[in-house]
């Protein structure tokens, strides 16, 4: 635990952190207050008994029961969109070079924005088909501008950004690893042929490496690495040896929790051999934990699952050279050490490539093997 700031600490301690976030004793901080004018929303609420509330009228919307029930509408607005872009994109690339240079952030940001469209608003964007980039104006020429409640409006917040910041990190990580990508696309080829389209209860019972995979990639990069920040009740606590006053801010650093050596051996190593077969995960705590837990992770997890599998299956993928001409996938001897790529990146709220369109550029083809 680490002073801050006078009222306020950061933990990195796991059991601090389940502790903390685990009951409604330490609330939600005034900062996740929204602006005025916007009502408070599952997300933004202190209240436990909104949250409770809340959290009961739309937790079934994330259930797997019913993600299973709107698998097909998932998949239109995520396989089946990006196979169809894409094999339009590689048809008119047919002048003999057979491949389709794609800034990835931008398309999976467009694809999260089409479930969400779906699933919140019961209607399909076609954000990624139509290249529409700008949210506001797109809901604008929807007409349903006054019809977003704030819940629909926090689901499109909290579930757009995270889940294309998780697609795209778990892809570029798997480019700069060559030798991890090779074992990810084989296990996929090898259990599926070309053409089968890759359902969630597939990748949970046939692809554990890239269960494995995923994990570490939210563990190194977690979309949503933000503080986290609960208040000291009224009489005040004792955690970790320091007492901490009435109001003080206890910040859970999720992203410095998954960099703490004591926690994750080696924490700047991606290393999904951490997470493989029985070891399990309960330090990783991307998704949060605890009565204030991410409502969406079922649907992130599937929507990361699925796209990946499926365009791993269907697509060969590399990198593109950066604008400076560097070529991103190194030599053999440098990438085997499960290397982070040094991509500048920002975070607020959640932890995006500061330049996509530079870095987040790949080369696509259809599989060869
Ligand atoms: C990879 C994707 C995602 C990650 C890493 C992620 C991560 C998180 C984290 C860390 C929190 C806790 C934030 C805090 O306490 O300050 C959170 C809360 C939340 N997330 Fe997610 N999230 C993801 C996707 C989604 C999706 C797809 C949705 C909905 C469509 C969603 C809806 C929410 C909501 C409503 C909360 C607030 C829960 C509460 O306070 O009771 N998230 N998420």
């Amino acid at each position: 635990m680490v002073r801050i700031a006078p009222q306020r600490v950061s933990v990195a301690d796991p059991d601090i952190i389940k502790h903390v976030l685990g009951s409604h004793t330490y609330r939600k901080t005034p900062s996740y207050d929204m602006p005025e004018g916007i009502e408070a929303n599952a997300f933004s609420t202190r209240s436990p008994e909104i949250s409770t509330q809340r959290r009961r009228q739309i937790g079934p919307a994330f259930s797997h029961r019913n993600l299973a029930d709107m698998q097909d509408k998932i998949f239109a607005a995520t396989v089946l969109s990006l196979q169809e872009k894409l094999d339009a994109k590689l048809a008119e690339a047919a002048d003999g070079k057979g491949y389709a240079m794609v800034n990835i952030y931008s398309w999976f940001s467009l694809i999260a924005l089409d479930t969400i469209g779906i699933l919140a608003f019961g209607h399909h964007f076609h954000a990624l088909k139509n290249d529409a980039h700008e949210l506001v104006p797109l809901l604008n020429r929807m007409r349903v501008l006054n019809y977003i409640a704030s819940e629909n409006l926090v689901q499109l917040l909290a579930g757009v950004d995270t889940t294309s910041s998780g697609l795209t990190w778990t892809l570029l990580l798997l480019l700069h690893n060559p030798h991890i990508l090779r074992r990810v696309v084989s296990e996929v080829r090898s259990e599926f042929p070309p053409g089968h389209v890759i359902s969630f209860s597939d990748c949970r019972q046939q692809l554990p490496y890239l269960a494995a995979v995923i994990t570490e990639s939210l563990r190194i990069m977690p979309p949503a690495p933000g503080i986290l920040p609960r208040l000291a009740p009224a009489d005040g606590v004792r955690l970790g040896g320091c007492f901490l006053p009435a109001g003080t801010w206890i910040c859970c650093a999720i992203g410095a929790l998954h960099m703490n050596p004591s926690v994750f051996p080696q924490p700047s190593v991606f290393d999904p051999e951490r997470f493989l077969g029985e070891k399990k995960s309960p330090n990783m705590l991307a998704f949060s934990t605890g009565v204030r837990a991410c409502i969406g992770k079922n649907l992130a997890l599937v929507e990361l699952h699925v796209v990946l599998s499926n365009l791993l299956l269907r697509y060969d993928v590399r990198m593109a050279k950066s604008e400076s001409g560097k070529e991103w996938q190194d030599a053999e001897s440098d990438v085997l050490a499960g290397k982070v790529p040094d991509i500048p990146r920002k975070t607020h709220m959640t932890m995006n490539p500061t330049q996509p369109e530079r870095d987040c550029l790949v080369v696509l083809s259809h599989a060869q093997s």
